[in-house]
């Protein structure tokens, strides 16, 4: 029996850049903070509070910290990036900022602030409330506008010599871009399109989509929170009836016949490589 990876599978980047950026800062002797859980994966967030790393959940639990509590300590800002107000707040506190924001993402943030100066209107094509969304919305001089779906790219006005120039979320699909850029284009608005979509989700899923056609067995491994591996899991499940959602290998109770040949596996963006080797070694030494 094989076991075989997707060729993309697991952290993409931005996000190895981040958890790699909380490790190097654990060496360093001071107090470590994240401004939101470093990655969309318990695993991972657990190991490193237990390595004295601390969440800030929200903006309130930055606004709250004491002067003692910022004393000799650092944020790191994961890859989602945040609000420029949020720079703003930290340096008003004396904290360290250690920016892990992903460079596509920091990207984005470059481009609607340079827009927005030069008067465009800037549309930002994306879930309003996914933080990458916020953050960027917080780069934008004069707030922008977020449409996730086509009826709201229909429903949407604005005068016809105002220019626009729209971006997207990174993690958004591709073709709903396309479709939604083509109806402000169809509406006639002078328009300045900018795809800033990142290829990391695509080619995972496109990878998994792949593997799983010729899998006997797909074993998705990720966050149960996490979107991007339920979307994986949706994918392999079409292609494949025995797909398998596992979050750590404690969930994995396979029970395979003699008949599977190949076993495939795959893991959302946020799932880190330990456990992607732990799954493939378990299921080479135990079928
Ligand atoms: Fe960056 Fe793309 Fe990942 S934008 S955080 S490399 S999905």
């Amino acid at each position: 029996m094989e076991v075989k990876l997707a060729e993309y599978a697991g952290f993409c980047f931005g996000v190895k850049r981040a958890v790699d950026t909380v490790y190097a800062q654990l060496n360093t002797g001071k107090k470590i903070y994240t401004y939101g859980p470093i990655v969309h994966n318990d695993e991972v967030v657990n190991e490193l509070c237990e390595k004295g790393v601390i969440v800030l959940e929200t903006k309130e639990d930055l606004i709250a910290l004491t002067p003692l509590e910022c004393e000799n300590a650092a944020v790191i800002i994961r890859a989602h990036g945040v609000p420029e107000s949020i720079y703003q707040l930290l340096e008003d506190k004396g904290l360290e900022c250690v920016d892990a924001t992903c460079p596509f993402v920091k990207r984005i943030h470059n481009i609607v602030r340079q827009k927005s100066e030069e008067g465009y209107h800037i549309v930002i094509i994306g879930n309003a409330g996914h933080p990458e969304v916020e953050g960027i919305v917080g780069w934008c001089i004069h707030g922008a506008t977020v449409l996730e779906k086509p009826e709201e790219a229909e429903g949407f006005s604005a005068s016809l010599d105002e220019k626009i120039c729209i971006v997207s979320q990174t993690t958004f699909n591709y073709n709903k871009f396309k479709l939604m850029v083509e109806i402000f284009e169809n509406k006639g608005y002078n328009v300045n399109v900018v795809n800033t979509i990142c290829s990391a989700t695509e080619e995972r899923q496109r990878s998994a989509q792949k593997l799983a056609a010729e899998a006997d067995v797909m074993i998705v491994i990720g966050g149960k929170h996490s979107s991007n591996t339920t979307k994986l899991f949706e994918i392999c499940q079409s292609e494949c009836a025995n797909t398998y959602f596992i979050q750590t290998l404690d969930d994995l109770h396979l029970e395979l016949p003699k008949a599977v040949r190949l076993v495939g596996i795959t893991a959302g963006a946020s799932t880190p490589n330990k456990l992607i080797e732990e799954g493939q070694n378990y299921v080479r030494i135990n079928f």
